[in-house]
């Protein structure tokens, strides 16, 4: 199963991505952890890609197309995976789509997370991850068992670097410029099933397993 959660920063595509992990079995794929993890360790593409992160912009196509190349190439995702974040331009559509093509495989559904702007502040505010598993939560509306403790890993949550109301504006403008036109490119293939993304995590949770079937 070959599968990619989509929306807006906030709209929960990596909260529900967790679920479609533990149901399918198949490696969720977040490019945004895996720029995280490269400047946690310090790389030079970690530390290039960081000055964009940190204002909210889009780091440029040709550093995150080749880390999907790199990441899709890898053992885990034989049976399928699952991209979250990923992609954010239409080059990197068009890339992924090359990219599969050659691999012989395809998209089976992508799951389009709908929540309007005016959500998404609180959301991004109130949300505490895990530096461990990437596990993300929320003060008051998906808390974690134990205060500060990752339900997934017992790490130690956190606060995200960019998650405050000044980059939150920028990170929404980026999508709707850059990123929201790519819901018509997936219509387009046939494979995109859009979801209200302002109920309950579980209540969503539930509409994604129905729409995947
Ligand atoms: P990335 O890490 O992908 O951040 P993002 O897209 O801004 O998305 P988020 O992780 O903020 O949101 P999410 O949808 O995963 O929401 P979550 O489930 O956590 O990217 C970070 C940066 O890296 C980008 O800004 C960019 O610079 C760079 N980057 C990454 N990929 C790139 C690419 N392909 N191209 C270029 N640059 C790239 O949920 C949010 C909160 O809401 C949580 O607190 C959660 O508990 C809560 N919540 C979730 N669901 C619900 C619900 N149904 N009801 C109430 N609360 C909910
Ligand atoms: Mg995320």
């Amino acid at each position: 199963m070959n599968l990619m959660v989509f929306g807006a920063p906030g709209a929960g595509k990596g909260t529900q991505a967790k679920f479609l992990i533990e149901k399918y079995g198949i490696p969720q794929i977040s490019t945004g952890d895996i720029l995280r993890a490269a400047i946690a360790d310090k790389t030079a593409m970690g530390m290039e890609a960081k000055k964009f992160m940190d204002e909210g912009k889009l780091v440029p196509d040709s550093t995150i197309i080749g880390i999907i190349k790199d990441r899709l190439a890898q053992d885990d995702c034989k049976n399928g995976f699952i991209l979250d974040g990923f992609p954010r331009t239409l080059p990197q559509a068009e890339a992924l789509r090359d990219l599969m093509n050659d691999m012989n495989i395809s998209l089976d559904k992508v799951i389009s997370l709908n929540v309007p702007d005016s959500l998404i502040v609180g959301r991004i505010t109130g949300r505490r991850v895990c530096p461990d598993c990437g596990a993300s939560f929320h003060v008051e509306f998906n808390p974690s068992k134990v205060e500060d403790i990752c339900d997934y890993c017992g790490g130690k949550l956190m606060v995200r670097k960019d998650d405050n109301a000044e980059t939150v504006k920028s990170r929404l403008g980026a999508y709707h410029e850059q990123t929201a036109p790519l819901i018509a490119f997936y219509k387009d293939m046939g494979v995109m099933v859009e979801l209200d993304g302002t109920k309950d995590v579980g209540e969503v949770t539930k509409d994604m397993f129905k729409a995947i079937g």
